[in-house]
């Protein structure tokens, strides 16, 4: 797929699921701006893009701080212009029995998950329209579709990623704006290890088919659209 020229904004760089769609959307020609807090990892992530050709940049953002996320849609907009497509894939995982569970870690869990989210997409919103073109996508989950023990917290903020992108993709179509909603299974990261330490590595999907899946959705033609898409994992054959 050529991605030529495309601005494409990816948060949650530094590592797991965001970093295999950095490395995989610049080899087929974005530009991708970087989002993380660890500026180390982002570094390095730059310069294995950029010595395979490819084009990227980093910022450094801390997602739960409104003023990083202002400052990091600021940084695309004087560096380069416009945005064509953001990837609101950042989040944490806290997990834990519901009689236990902290509120404090209930709020973080939302400020990433669900205010950061909303956050980005009302910024990417706002230069998307001037240019009347653009694609969000956002990072839900396919917990959200079978109840899972101890991830009650986690789940609500993934539903309601659901619904965000629902509503907003029926606002935004007026502008040529395309919003959409992934819902992977397991996918192999970090935060899988954490989720499900009981899940044999050799059963997860790899970070790479969610990059695949990504550029299926910004290939299409402008007369179509794919609004959700549940990726599961393959139960292993016997
Ligand atoms: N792995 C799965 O099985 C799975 C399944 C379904 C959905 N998902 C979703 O897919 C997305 C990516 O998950 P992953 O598995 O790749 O997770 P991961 O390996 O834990 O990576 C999470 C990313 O989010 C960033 N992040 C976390 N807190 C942040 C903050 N306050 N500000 C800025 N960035 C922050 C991290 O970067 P820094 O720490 O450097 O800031 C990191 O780059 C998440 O939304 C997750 O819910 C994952």
């Amino acid at each position: 797929m050529d991605l030529e020229d495309k601005i494409v904004l990816v948060t949650g760089a530094s590592k797991g699921i965001g970093k295999d769609l950095c490395t995989s959307l610049s080899s087929q020609g974005a530009t991708v701006a970087m989002a993380a807090r660890t500026k180390k990892l982002l570094d390095d992530l730059k310069a294995e893009i950029e010595g395979k050709g490819g084009k990227a940049h980093c910022i450094e953002a801390d997602l739960s701080r409104d003023e990083h996320i202002l400052s990091m849609f600021k940084i695309v907009r004087e560096r380069f212009g416009r945005l064509d497509v953001l990837i609101n894939n950042a989040g944490i995982g806290i997990f834990g029995s519901m009689v236990d569970f902290s509120m404090q870690d209930f709020d973080k869990i939302m400020q990433i998950n669900l205010r950061a989210v909303f956050l980005c997409c009302q910024q990417a919103l706002k230069m998307m329209i001037k240019e009347k073109n653009g694609h969000i996508i956002n990072m839900s989950s396919a917990a959200c579709l079978k109840g899972y023990a101890n991830q009650t917290a986690y789940t609500a903020s993934k539903q309601a990623i659901i619904g965000l992108t629902r509503s907003l993709a029926a606002e935004a179509q007026e502008h040529n704006i395309s919003v959409s909603v992934i819902l992977p299974g397991g996918v192999d990261t970090d935060m899988i290890s954490i989720a499900r330490p009981d899940l044999d590595k050799s059963v997860l999907i790899p970070p790479s088919d969610i990059s695949k899946t990504v550029i299926y959705m910004l290939g299409l033609s402008d007369r179509s659209m794919v609004d959700e898409i549940f990726i599961r994992r393959r139960a292993k054959p016997v």
